[in-house]
């Protein structure tokens, strides 16, 4: 494996990637239509700007470039959004996708990896999750990744391409050395969040519900570094390359914050104060959510590194840096 093709890759995610995989030796090659991803998050690696939907831009670049797997991050995520407009959701995300594989069986590329989600779990059923218990997404983009993933199975059965679908929990930090991070608009995630409060860009952090059935009553989540994230992308991409066999993966650090937990690290972590106060739940928020990754270490031999303090404190450095985000 030499070129990979990172459809996506402009983005949060998907620019880490690109990030690790140039940092690896890799030919990286980017497709991405900067609907909500950026250009300056691409270093080092080509950009082809359009859309996956589009299957004579996706035959080109597949014509173009030696393509021996692709890493496919290009999607809708706004969960919010995704209930008031579901079918941007399907229409972007399972349809780009469906295009993305249709030009893999095309021209012959077997290996995939999936950037999936733990909206696809819905309600749990028990914590720690694993990856066998019930998939009942409660939004259409938990659905949309879904359907992707059954897609993923099916298209292996007919075509033998290969696939990991990753479900991430709850992705944050930065690349403080190659200076890319998070740049949302609008921005939704609880890290940042936190974070442009402690820079004075945001009076206050709100705190969705405090009379959640938790220690502190404020929701629980399972955070996970970015680049522990890309690090596993690329495990499973060498483990399909090995002739390992198709499945979806959880990507969590196994351990649980509360919202008021997080904003507390970050009050240690900035030295700043961030007020916070307490506002109504916010709809559909599962009060806690922790991986089991089990699986991904037994499987794919990947570890988490980075704690919590660790994600928090590569944010700043990077929120601080880039107080309006790239380019300004
Ligand atoms: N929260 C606040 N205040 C805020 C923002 C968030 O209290 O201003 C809380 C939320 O209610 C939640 C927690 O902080 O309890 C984390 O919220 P995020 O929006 O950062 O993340 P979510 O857990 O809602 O969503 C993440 C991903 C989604 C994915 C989902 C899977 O961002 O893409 O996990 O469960 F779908």
């Amino acid at each position: 494996m030499k070129t990979i093709l990172v459809a996506g890759g402009a983005g949060y995610i998907g620019s880490h990637m690109v990030a690790l995989l140039v940092e690896k030796g890799y030919d990286v090659v980017v497709v991405d239509n900067l609907c909500t991803g950026h250009w300056q998050a691409v270093k080092g690696a080509k950009l082809r700007v359009g859309d996956l939907r589009d299957g004579n831009f996706l035959d080109q670049v597949f014509s173009e470039f030696p393509i021996d797997g692709v890493i496919n991050f290009a999607a809708y995520s706004l969960v919010g959004e995704s209930v008031t407009n579901p079918l941007k959701y399907y229409g972007n995300n399972v349809a780009g996708s469906q295009s993305m594989l249709t030009a893999m069986k095309n021209h012959g590329v077997k290996k995939i990896v999936f950037s999936s989600t733990a909206a696809t779990y819905g309600e749990p059923e028990k914590q720690p999750i694993e990856e066998t218990d019930r998939t009942e997404p409660t939004n259409p983009y938990g659905a949309t990744k879904l359907a992707i993933e059954g897609m993923l199975k099916w298209c292996d059965r007919a075509y033998g391409i290969k696939y990991a679908a990753l479900r991430y929990f709850n992705a944050a930090g930065a690349n403080t050395e190659v200076g890319i991070g998070e740049d949302h608009n609008p921005e939704s995630h609880l890290i940042p969040i936190v974070l442009q409060a402690a820079l004075g860009k945001r009076d206050h952090v709100g705190i969705f519900g405090d009379d959640y059935p938790t220690p502190d009553g404020t929701c629980v989540r399972d955070y996970i570094h970015v680049r522990d994230l890309a690090s596993a992308h690329l495990l499973a991409l060498e483990y399909l390359d090995k002739g390992g066999e198709s499945g979806s993966f959880n990507l969590g650090n196994g351990t649980g914050y509360s919202v008021k937990e997080i904003i507390d690290t970050a009050r240690k972590v900035t030295g700043k104060a961030i007020p916070a106060t307490v506002e109504p739940r916010r709809a559909g928020d599962p009060s806690v959510l922790i991986a089991s990754n089990k699986k991904a270490q037994e499987v794919l031999g990947w570890k988490p590194e980075r704690g919590l303090e660790q994600i928090i404190s590569d944010a700043w450095t990077w929120h601080s840096s880039h107080p309006d985000g790239y380019g300004k």
